[in-house]
């Protein structure tokens, strides 16, 4: 039984972490792990739940990663609230913390870079081409530090998602990846540590995201040239609001590759990425 009101143990490095890790290896448990960048919502405790059906124990991380944000980004303003977090974390089941400091993951002269390629090109690499090649460092690190049997990720990310499964298949990291469904309000925004930064106003206009791209969805699944389904999803995001829209992209979902006879024929997943004022926000939905 997991005692969900004593507080949560801390690892701020890596010798503490592996210690507990050994510890529970020895004893014959199975590790899950849940990487994160804190602040965390309902959908950070949804994976968290979800880690503790998959092994006894579970691992949750927090560190913001400063290599995956890029100098004009919200690095210094990104939410910090570690005690918060702990505490929603063991209600969720979590058993240990992992909150390394940057000069623990980023030691004096650390020089080594993991670039993902395939599902890695363009979308969110078109407008933030710092980003997979941070997440792919840090998440090569994560998993290497808690070697864990199963780690979950979010789909809300899902570039992301299948960038990790990339790399650890590609790098024969023997942890397995998981995707967990994403986590919406009641009225179908994504949920994510960003839309703290918005308005009411912009709230109303965040939640039409969602509706759009299910709109499309169903017109990309009815063999509706692709291009054209793009394009209407485009307009309709500017229509119900949207500042700006970096990308909408219908694309397999497997490996994010393009549809060469321009109309979906496989598993395909819709993507978009459009601003309100500061705030950026990122959907996508399976089709
Ligand atoms: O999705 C996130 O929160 C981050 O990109 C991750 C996977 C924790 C790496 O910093």
């Amino acid at each position: 039984m997991t005692d969900t009101t004593a507080p949560l143990p801390i690892a701020r490095n890596v010798e503490a972490l592996r210690a507990t890790v050994r510890d529970w290896r020895r004893q014959g448990f199975t590790v899950s792990f849940v990487p994160t960048m804190g602040a965390l919502h309902e959908g950070h405790l949804t994976l968290v739940r979800e880690a503790g059906q998959r092994a006894d124990k579970v691992v949750a991380s927090v560190f913001v990663n400063p290599t995956q944000f890029a100098a004009h980004e919200d690095l210094g303003t990104y939410p910090r609230r570690e005690a918060e977090d702990a505490e929603m974390l063991a209600g969720a089941g979590c058993h240990l913390l992992f909150a390394p400091s940057v000069q623990a993951m980023y030691p004096d002269g650390f020089v080594t870079t993991v670039t993902v390629g395939g599902p890695s090109r363009g979308l969110e690499t078109d407008f933030r081409p710092h980003f997979f090649g941070g997440v792919a460092v840090v998440v090569a690190k994560l998993l290497n530090q808690v070697q864990a049997d199963v780690a979950m990720f979010g789909e809300k990310d899902y570039q992301q998602l299948r960038v990790v499964t990339r790399m650890a298949r590609d790098l024969d990291i023997p942890t397995e990846i998981v995707g967990v469904a994403t986590m919406r309000d009641g009225h179908g925004l994504a949920l994510s540590s960003r839309n703290a930064y918005l308005s009411e106003a912009e709230l109303d206009i965040a939640r039409r995201l969602n509706g759009v791209l299910a709109e499309a969805a169903i017109k990309a699944a009815g063999r509706r040239p692709i291009a054209g389904v793009e394009r209407d999803a485009y307009t309709d995001l500017l229509k119900a609001g949207f500042e700006r829209v970096d990308y909408v992209a219908v694309r397999r979902a497997d490996d994010l590759g393009a549809f060469p006879d321009g109309v979906v024929d496989a598993p395909a997943r819709i993507l978009a990425a459009a601003w309100l004022g500061k705030t950026r926000l990122i959907d996508n939905l399976p089709i």
